[in-house]
């Protein structure tokens, strides 16, 4: 899915360089494009996920181990993110970005008495504890090393309105967006910006993992786009992984030196209207 493919050292402007990032969910989908957008600006950047062969096949086509490492973790395992951060400090001398993007959406469930406690709680392990472990390791690393540093969380549509997914996965991305507003508020004394990003839908494998796997067809997923499409406030243009990569590069960087408990829409204006009323349309 990711297209930012390019490793061309020589770009005219490497806003990352010298910087080291950690990248959770980064073996695929939006969090690979972030791996690769990062890459291409210089950072050193540790790779996290669970799915260890992407994770370390990205790797490797990025130049392997002088500029890249991959970690096995789990997000939702304390002892695992503990790890993951621990080592890319060993590796690479020091942690100034964390993106705390894994997540999951479940499976649709359109009556609230189907719904498996399980799996919420699977849910909101991933994308709340998951997220609140990645900005607990990265100050523990950032305040005691005066590190003015940036933690990007990957939120979502289904922060700001309901009915866009499992009640599950909008009660968990409502709660990234509390908790980013919630963590800026105590780590600003120290210089350290948390925000986070919220897309509107990308073709990514989250769009058709509910599904059985024989079913995660092209034509599937070119379903999933046609709809996103449709559905679009901003027409004649479809959101990518590289889109939403570039938010975060923004939020990595200097030039939004003095942003910190945002949520940044990457909607194309989906969250700030609406056309049921067909008013515009
Ligand atoms: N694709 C969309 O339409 C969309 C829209 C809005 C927000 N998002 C958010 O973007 C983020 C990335 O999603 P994506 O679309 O790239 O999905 P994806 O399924 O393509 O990638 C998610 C990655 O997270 C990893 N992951 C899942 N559980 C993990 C765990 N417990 N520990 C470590 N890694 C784990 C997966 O292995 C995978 O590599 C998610 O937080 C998602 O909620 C996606």
């Amino acid at each position: 899915m990711a297209t930012n493919s390019t490793s061309d050292s020589s770009r005219p402007s490497q806003r990352l360089l010298g910087k080291v990032a950690l990248v959770t969910g980064g073996a695929t989908g939006i969090g690979e494009s972030i791996v690769r957008l990062f890459h291409d600006h210089g950072a050193k950047v540790c790779v996290v996920d669970v799915q260890d062969n992407l994770g370390r096949h990205l790797c490797e086509a990025l130049g392997g181990d002088q500029i890249t490492c991959f970690v096995h973790c789990d997000v939702t395992s304390e002892d695992d993110v503990r790890r993951a951060v621990d080592f890319a400090v060993d590796k690479f001398g020091t942690l100034d970005i964390v993106v705390n993007n894994a997540g999951i959406a479940g499976a649709p469930c359109p009556d609230i008495r189907d719904v498996n406690l399980l799996e919420f709680e699977k849910i909101f392990a991933v994308n709340v504890k998951g997220v609140f472990l990645g900005m607990k390791h990265a100050a523990r690393i950032m305040i005691p090393s005066r590190i003015r540093g940036s933690i990007i969380s990957i939120c979502s549509v289904a922060s700001a309105i309901g009915g866009l997914g499992p009640h599950a996965y909008t009660g968990s991305k409502h709660a990234v967006s509390g908790l980013t507003k919630s963590v800026a508020g105590e780590l600003g004394k120290y210089g350290i910006r948390v925000n986070c990003v919220s897309p509107y839908a990308v073709a990514t494998s989250l769009a058709v993992a509910h599904m059985p796997e024989e079913e995660r067809t092209e034509d599937a997923m070119a379903g999933f786009r046609d709809f996103a499409a449709r559905k679009a406030n901003l027409q004649g243009v479809e959101l990518t992984a590289d889109d939403v990569a570039n938010a975060v590069l923004f939020l990595a960087t200097e030039e939004s030196r003095y942003i910190s408990g945002a949520n940044l829409m990457v909607d194309g204006g989906f969250t700030c209207t609406n056309h049921s009323l067909r008013v515009f349309r």
